[in-house]
């Protein structure tokens, strides 16, 4: 779909059907209030009342916020895309709404039909906005520029995460890093089985022993003239992940093609940073490996060596992120001085449960940094919450056997524990520039919610660009 900003009035442009957002409180003068009172509408958020006769289309919002402009939205283009319209026009907003209904339209009109035989087509082509006025025109040409590039950048780790496992395994990931950074003028290297093994990375080769589809190590950078920072993105690229030996319950493993998200959302992330040419350097790091079951695979009671020499006794081999995220965290750490380290993954159920399934867990030792990206997911329409490391936690994962063990000997607060194995792979001088977002819950949901269709949400790129854009705009300060 096409986004196009006019600095026209709007009934000066000419288009199939007119987009209207209404509270309660303003529908009631709406000119043709007895016709939506008739359809008993009340303005209430996402209702949609489509007026065919006036070419109308009109979205209730309880309160006008980001996030009620953006659910509404993604209620309208809903419609739209079932109809034969083919161009609709609306009115900016508010300044500070715009992104949000830009977002709606994007993210809330993604169907992912790659598998259908037949996909379904949509006769909507381009959304006109009218903005009337000379004042502040450039700043909206760049709300829109950028929201284009961060939405588009989200659709596309969406693409990445809904390809099956026979579609995208640690191979084609690391072709479409290989395609992305042709496209987008990024450095790529790939590491392969002798790579890594050169590279002492035996948690993650020990991970992926039992595939038939070896593992990749994916480093892509954008390296900009004269950078104010450098950060580091680390994702989960699990491409499948059956449990190995601790294989999972059939009902469990439905859907685990998702368990590569975090390494999607971080080559979706690094896709948009160098389409708006921040003055940042990013690394992107992916650890792309099936976990799956067979002779050759790796074992409960084994002992890994990972590559910052800390032993690590396995006791469940479908607690595997972690351990392929100890290796690629020290390689990062290794390659890369930078000054912030972030890592994605679909690491825990028990983030899910702490949180529910719409919630990134942040975990990390700096509160500060934590808090800022509270703020940052907040403004981006993103949920994070804030799951507290503590002394005792720490306790949990020791090995009478090995330095660490790869689970908890507790059931409870398998979130944390998780990212305290991991702390175990963060250097010193990192531990305060270090964040841990699981997206177990958030990166993939089966029924709607939000501005998101079955399948994979995009969970990690829009709250990382507002961070990031936030990062930039200090450096220019
Ligand atoms: N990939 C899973 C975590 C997961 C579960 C993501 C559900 C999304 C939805 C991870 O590798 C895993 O299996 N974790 C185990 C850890 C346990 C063995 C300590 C889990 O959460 O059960
Ligand atoms: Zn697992
Ligand atoms: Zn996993």
């Amino acid at each position: 779909m096409n986004v196009e900003l006019y600095n026209q009035p709007l009934s000066s442009i000419i288009a199939d059907i007119t987009i209207e957002f209404v509270t309660p409180q303003q529908w009631e003068t709406h000119p043709h209030a007895p016709l939506l009172s008739m359809a008993k509408f009340e303005g209430k958020s996402e209702q949609i009342c489509l007026l065919h006769e006036h070419k109308l289309i009109v979205c209730g919002l309880d309160n006008e916020s980001s996030d009620e402009y953006r659910s509404a939205m993604t209620s309208v283009i809903k419609t739209l895309l079932d109809t034969n319209y083919t161009c609709a026009k609306l009115c900016i907003p508010k300044e500070i709404y715009f992104h949000a209904v830009i977002e709606g339209a994007l993210l809330g009109g993604y169907k992912f039909q790659e598998y259908k035989s037949k996909p379904k087509t949509s006769s909507l082509q381009t959304l006109f906005f009218a903005y009337n006025s000379q004042y502040d025109f450039e700043h909206f040409q760049s709300i829109l520029h950028q929201t284009l590039i961060v939405s588009k950048a989200t659709n596309f780790v969406r693409d990445l995460v809904n390809q099956t496992p026979y579609d995208m395994t640690p191979q084609t990931m690391a072709i479409t890093a290989e395609a992305l950074a042709q496209t987008n003028n990024l450095e790529c290297t790939i590491l392969d089985v002798n790579s890594l093994e050169s590279e002492n990375m035996n948690a993650m080769l020990a991970v992926g022993r039992a595939s038939v589809n070896p593992p990749r190590l994916i480093h892509l950078a954008y390296k900009p003239n004269n950078p104010k920072k450098v950060i580091t993105l680390v994702g989960k690229g699990l491409t499948y992940d059956s449990g190995g030996l601790s294989l999972k319950a059939a009902t469990s493993m439905v859907t685990m093609k998702m368990d590569k998200a975090g390494g999607c959302a971080v080559m979706g992330i690094i896709k948009a940073i160098s389409e708006l040419s921040l003055d940042i350097e990013v690394h992107a790091f992916v650890g792309a490996v099936e976990n799956m079951i067979g002779g050759n695979a790796y074992k409960p009671d084994d002992v890994l060596v990972a590559k910052n020499g800390k032993t690590i006794e396995v006791r469940n081999t479908d607690a595997e992120g972690r351990l392929v995220l100890a290796d690629v965290l020290g390689y990062a750490q290794e390659k890369v001085k930078a000054d912030y380290i972030f890592d994605y993954a679909t690491l825990t159920g028990a983030c899910m449960v702490a949180l529910g399934p719409y919630t990134t867990g942040v975990m990390g030792h700096n509160e500060e940094l934590k808090r800022s990206w509270l703020q940052a997911a907040e403004a981006s329409g993103e949920y994070c919450g804030n799951l507290p490391f503590n002394p005792h936690l720490k306790k949990l994962i020791k090995s009478d056997l090995a330095d660490v063990c790869n689970v908890s000997s507790k059931p409870y607060g398998g979130a944390i524990t998780a990212a305290l194995f991991l702390d175990n792979f963060i250097d010193e001088d990192m531990k305060q520039k270090w964040i841990h977002f699981d997206i177990a819950g958030s990166a993939y949901t089966e029924s709607a919610w939000d501005v998101h269709t079955y399948g994979g949400t995009g969970a990690g790129v829009r709250m990382t660009l507002e961070w990031l854009l936030k990062l930039q705009q200090q450096g220019n300060n």
